[in-house]
């Protein structure tokens, strides 16, 4: 089916999109099995409409085991039976576009799960198969070959390896495996694997699918003689010399996958776009994949990891922009997502005591919480993002003010980082628990009354944080998103385009304008601080003080 008309005529709408991220399993059960599913997100279009976002992009919905929440996957052309039917994806991406939404559907060529046919072709044909080259299997270390192949480690602890119990019954192989045993990486020197993936983009962009978030895009290819690590830190520091590379993180021939996938995608007539993961810290290496034949854009995590000081935001901000502006590529502004830590709790920790790395909740558990000033810095933060150049995430959950889920218990936690580490990190789990639609029910609206229990214990308050409240407080955090999308979509100041900095605005502010005749001020001091002459306030994440802008708020003006 065609895009209707209204979204149809912008074709760079990758440029600017507002895109809001669904975790399915999170978002709204149809059926009372207490999981999230597709049927789910079609009933609650109307009010993604009506927060006024450009496009939605759902993280895996496909078959699966389910040992990573749908990131081991076992068909890539197949709907999750949990999560509903092909007919049910195709009606949400028809209905979708025809609410003007496009959608994004999440791909994961970095590895499979252990259940897909390919891997298990590959254990059953044994060691120096044809079947085994497509993953990445070695002979282990040490006399008995009973040590790993080399050091690298898992993303989600212990070895990066799993050693394979052959057919004659003994140990045999190891297989890398950068995150579960479940989800073996897959060999991306291997010809197959280039003609499988392809197809799967052609599958789902012939069925409407306007893009692809890509997972785990920088780990695609490997050193070819799996060098070990010896210490080497990832991301590489700033001063990393030219040519120093990390053996499996960001290698230089990942860059070939995504040339192909750019052709695929612009070999369509509607504008198709990808959007990578890319953890690589520093700025340039990132926007070496948004060079105009590579991916049309990232997500930019350092600005995720910033700290909320204005010196940080505004480094991090400048040095974006300025990359990005080497490639031609629009920037990314992202608060949050489902493997880290929610905005509200992760801004409600001490700043000074906050290192600017991967903001897993781990990290923040031992620190002092102030939700309130979190939820301040949050809304001010979402008016920041909203107002910077580029594109813009939201995280399901961030326009009702989410916090962080801390005190699961961890017999519930269902993250395999909590396995993976004997219980160490507590994993992801916290930004995951399934959103509250109404005010009070047994689920809060998540699931149909008399239903099973949600697959993650929502807190006994959910219910203050519920859409339903939220509809009802003209100054909720959900009414705060709707007027800044609405802005946004009429304010010619605001998507692409550039920023100037303002030099004089005091201590702690940071603050911008953009032509025509817009600006940006945020207060992340201690004291309100005076607003320019000869504006006025069109959006504000507080109320002002005196005329001024309270600390840890933000505001959009309007210059005369
Ligand atoms: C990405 C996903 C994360 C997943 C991992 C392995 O980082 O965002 O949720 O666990 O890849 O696929």
């Amino acid at each position: 089916m065609p895009l209707p008309a209204s979204i149809a005529a912008d074709r760079d709408w990758w440029r600017h999109a507002v895109v809001y991220q669904i975790y399915p399993r999170s978002f709204a059960d149809s059926n009372g099995d207490g999981v999230g599913d597709i049927n789910g997100i079609r009933s609650r279009l109307p009010y993604l409409a009506g927060l006024g976002i450009d496009a939605i992009w759902i993280n895996p919905w496909y078959p699966s085991p389910m040992k990573d929440a749908g990131y081991d996957v076992s068909d890539y052309r197949a709907i999750e039976p949990v999560f509903g039917t092909m007919a049910d994806a195709e009606a949400l991406i028809a209905e979708a576009h025809a609410a003007g939404i496009r959608v994004i559907l999440d791909i994961v060529p970095n590895h499979t799960s252990d259940q897909h046919r390919w891997f298990q072709a590959a254990l059953a044909a044994g060691p120096g198969s044809p079947e085994r080259d497509r993953f990445i299997f070695a002979e282990g270390r040490g006399p008995a070959g009973d040590e790993p192949p080399n050091d690298w480690m898992s993303e989600f602890g212990g070895p990066a390896w799993t050693r394979v119990i052959e057919a004659d019954g003994r140990p045999g192989q190891w297989y890398l495996r950068l995150f579960a045993p479940e989800q073996p990486d897959v060999n991306w020197n291997h010809p197959d694997i280039h003609a499988e993936f392809e197809q799967t983009l052609r599958f789902w962009f012939d069925r409407g699918v306007d893009g692809f978030r890509i997972d785990v895009a920088h780990g695609l290819v490997k050193d070819a003689d799996l060098r070990n690590l010896d210490g080497l830190p990832f991301p590489l520091p700033d001063d990393a010399p030219d040519g120093l590379e990390h053996p499996h993180w960001d290698q230089p021939g990942v860059h070939d996958v995504f040339r192909e996938w750019r052709a695929v995608a612009d070999s369509y007539a509607e504008p198709k776009a990808f959007c990578g993961e890319i953890w690589v810290g520093r700025d340039h290496r990132l926007t070496a994949y948004l060079r105009p034949d590579e991916l049309h854009t990232a997500f930019n995590f350092n600005f995720l990891q910033a700290r909320w000081r204005a010196g940080d935001l505004r480094r991090v901000i400048s040095a974006t922009l300025s990359a990005h502006a080497t490639v031609g590529a629009p920037a990314t502004w992202v608060l949050g997502n489902h493997d880290v830590c929610r905005p509200a709790s992760r801004y409600a920790r001490p700043q000074e005591l906050v290192e600017p790395n991967f903001p897993n909740l781990q990290k923040y558990l031992g620190l002092p919480s102030d939700l309130p000033t979190g939820h301040r810095r949050a809304r001010a933060a979402a008016l920041l993002s909203l107002a910077l150049p580029g594109g813009a995430y939201v995280y399901a959950g961030e326009e009702l003010g989410l916090p962080e889920v801390e005190d699961i218990p961890m017999a519930a936690r269902q993250d395999p980082i909590v396995s993976g580490t004997g219980g160490e990190n507590i994993g992801r789990d916290g930004c995951r628990v399934p959103l509250p639609w109404t005010s009070g029910g047994a689920s809060f609206g998540f699931s149909p009354e008399g239903s099973v229990a949600p697959w993650l214990p929502q807190p006994s308050d959910w219910g203050r944080y519920s859409a339903e409240a939220a509809e009802a407080d003209p100054a909720s955090t959900l009414a705060l998103y709707r007027r800044a999308l609405a802005l946004r979509s009429q304010l010619p100041a605001l998507g692409e385009g550039d920023l100037a900095w303002v030099g004089d605005a005091g201590g702690e502010v940071l603050a911008f304008t953009r032509e025509p005749g817009f600006g940006c001020w945020v207060n992340l001091g201690t004291e309100p601080v005076p607003l320019p002459e000869g504006t006025s306030v069109l959006l504000a994440s507080d109320d002002l003080v005196g005329g001024r802008l309270a600390p840890d708020s933000a505001a959009w003006l309007q210059f005369a």
